[in-house]
């Protein structure tokens, strides 16, 4: 029973992703819990080396979460032959030039979304690596979610029937930073900075339709921005130059509608920050983080219009529970066990830098279908 133990070079880990779901959830974790076990008894053991550019911050880091390496130097720990991963989760402006340092290197890469801030360029990143035959993967954590592991569960067992539409809400109020501090931070209303909530979150929207559903083919979509301005980390009101809301549509295989809407100037009043509502001819579901409800075609009411009396259901109350049946775990970290597995034992992981490239293709074309006022479709990617 070996230890192997795996270096790893994260970057951009005193980030809010970075900190909490990557180090803090995911690798210090693995690393309490005694490592990744595989089947033959051997263990996956990471060691990190985290990097960015002020020496404290990642000293305070490492020592918090009892890790004994970090640099502010990436080329010293790319030259490092110990180090065999490059993760990487800087805003997203700066991944491209970090991912294809890492790559020359000869790393394996393990990134956050959106891979790039183009189609171009994320393209390029997902060549690179396989002309070189490095393992790559790219974050797709709402996957993980058990909310969307009950909804998947649902779509395999044939529950819907034929599935007709999908609506998704996502989003909550971000405060705009005067009379009370913001909750993500300020580069993601500036567009020169990689912001906006299309790029951001129609990279998720991807993988969780095509994974759950099947493949998007086209999308119509408007984008706006809500809050003109909004005050800085520094206390600066700025001009914001992203868009923090987006309506959109988009035609999925199989005939399926899905309407997305995404907002950071919106007021939760639902079960979670973000909703999944699939109808299907033999039931229906709603998904949220965690939980999931469905209702079967024996189990509709039947409502019939009529405002002249007060409403005699409560519909909210209608809806079965799908049990948890499993344990669930973080996602992030999940994620990360798997891929670890897939450096070290060349076990399956399909999400890699080309699927994170179909993410940064859908926000794209959904900038220029609000850009165009009309319906994109979305062309097959290939290397
Ligand atoms: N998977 C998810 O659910 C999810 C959620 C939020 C963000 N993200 C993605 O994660 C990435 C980071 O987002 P975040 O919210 O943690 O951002 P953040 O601003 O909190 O962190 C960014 C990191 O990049 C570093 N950085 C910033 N400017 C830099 C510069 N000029 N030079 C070098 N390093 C610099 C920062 O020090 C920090 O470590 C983004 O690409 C974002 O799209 C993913």
């Amino acid at each position: 029973m070996a230890t192997i133990n795996v270096g790893i070079i994260m970057n951009g880990v005193t980030g809010r992703m970075g900190t909490n779901q990557h180090l803090i959830r995911s690798i210090a974790a693995i690393r309490k819990q005694g490592g990744v076990a595989l089947p033959n008894g051997d263990v996956i053991m990471p060691d990190p080396i985290l990097v960015g550019r002020q020496e404290s911050k990642l000293k305070a880091l490492a020592e918090a979460n009892g890790i004994g390496r970090w640099s502010t130097n990436l080329d010293e720990a790319l030259a490092d032959a110990h180090n065999q991963i490059y993760f990487d989760s800087q805003t997203t402006v700066l991944r491209a030039a970090g991912v294809r340092k890492a790559i020359a290197a000869g790393k394996h890469i393990y990134c956050e979304k959106p891979t790039a801030g183009s189609l171009a360029e994320s393209l390029e990143l997902a060549k690179l690596a396989r002309d070189k035959g490095i393992k790559n993967g790219v974050v797709q954590d709402k996957l993980f979610l058990p909310g969307l592991i009950k909804l998947k569960r649902l779509v395999d067992s044939g529950f819907f029937g034929r599935i007709l539409a999908v609506r998704m809400e996502f989003g909550y109020w971000v405060f705009e930073g005067d009379w009370q501090p913001g909750q993500r931070p300020s580069w993601n209303y500036r567009k020169e900075d990689g912001g906006g909530i299309i790029v951001d979150m129609f990279a998720h929207w991807r993988y969780v339709l095509d994974n759950l559903f099947g493949d998007v083919k086209s999308v119509s979509c408007l984008g706006v921005t809500h809050i003109p301005q909004r005050v800085d980390e520094q206390g600066n009101t700025y001009d914001c130059t992203a868009d923090d809301a987006a309506y959109a549509t988009f035609e999925i295989e199989g005939g399926i509608i899905a309407q997305v809407n995404s907002s950071w100037a919106v007021r939760v009043n639902r079960d979670d920050l973000v909703t999944i509502h699939v109808d299907g001819t033999e039931g229906s579901a709603v998904a949220g983080l965690r939980d999931c409800k469905t209702q079967h075609r024996v189990n509709t009411p039947k409502p019939v219009w009529n405002p002249d009396i007060p409403n005699p259901f409560n519909f909210l109350e209608q809806w079965e529970n799908v049990p948890d049946n499993q344990v669930f775990d973080n996602g992030f970290k999940i994620q990360w066990e798997l891929f670890l597995k897939h450096v070290v034992i060349d076990t399956p992981f399909p999400w890699d830098l080309l699927e994170g490239a179909k993410g940064t293709q859908l926000s794209e074309l959904g900038l220029q279908s609000w850009k165009e006022r009309r319906w994109v479709d979305v062309p097959e990617l290939t290397l």
